[in-house]
């Protein structure tokens, strides 16, 4: 059975304090949220020492937002994989639409970040999708397959043990836009199909995927109810304890 996942994904916001304070809220929500419904929360990297103190010995789960392509040495700047486990990191999200655009994140590199993140014990949730002029001329389903393949083909049904998969559609990133669930159910059920091509049914039907953009409490049952959805990836509205909680109870 595979395990539902919410996700909240910081990005670039808060201070540590405010961070402390919004990871603390969420804590002690945690228990209206439903036992088989994982929370992990993904905060920038200054926050997560002070963060792990608060969420160590609770449900939930800290995760990184990010990890160096490189083990360790003259890479200022960046953060490495065994660092984020030394800090009580269990997730580490790679791949995001934002650092694919903005910071030159290539396929090849996730493939170094994702080998790193699991040799050091962490377990990534990897973003894939397509932006709007892809879904537009109709390439969505060519873009995730292509993503999928130049990552996760490179690992073993082993490692999919550990490896989460979010399907983010860029054009409703922060946008409001969401997408509808029936456009997020075909894309989930065709990357499962991708992965059980590679990995098998069995493996393919025990991975978590994640939908992401502008997943809000009013959209998240809907979204949550379709066959391939396991949860979901949640940017602004995780910046808010009650919205972040409530997008879990809508399982
Ligand atoms: P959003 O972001 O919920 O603010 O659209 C989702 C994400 O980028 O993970």
């Amino acid at each position: 059975m595979r395990k539902k996942i919410v996700a909240g994904n910081w990005k670039m916001n808060t201070t540590v304090p405010e961070g402390v304070e919004l990871a603390k809220a969420v804590v002690a929500k945690s228990n209206e949220v439903p036992a088989d419904v994982k929370l992990v929360i993904a905060t920038p990297f200054t926050h997560l020492y002070p963060v792990a103190e608060v969420v160590k010995g609770t449900v939930v789960s800290l995760s990184a937002e990010n990890c160096a392509d490189h083990e360790k040495g003259a890479y200022t700047g960046e953060v490495a994989a065994n660092m984020l486990a030394s800090v009580g990191c269990e997730y580490t999200i790679l791949g995001h639409s934002e650092r694919r655009q903005y910071y030159t994140e290539t396929d090849a590199k996730l493939v170094e970040k994702t080998k790193l993140a699991l040799a050091n014990g962490l377990k990534v949730i990897l973003c894939v999708g397509e932006n709007l002029e892809e879904r537009e001329a109709g390439k969505h389903f060519d873009v995730c397959e292509s993503q999928i393949k130049n990552v996760l083909y490179n690992f073993t049904a082993e490692d999919m043990k550990n490896i989460v998969v979010a399907y983010e559609p860029v054009w409703a990133i922060g946008t409001g836009k969401t997408a509808t669930a029936d456009q997020a159910e075909e894309i989930h059920a065709f990357i499962r199909k991708v992965i059980a091509d590679k990995f098998g049914a069995q493996v393919a039907e025990d991975t978590t995927i994640l939908y992401g953009g502008s997943c809000k409490p009013s959209n998240a049952k809907e979204l949550f109810a379709q066959k391939d959805i396991d949860g979901g990836l949640i940017g602004g509205a995780a910046l808010k304890a009650e919205d972040f909680i409530a997008i879990a109870q809508s399982y």
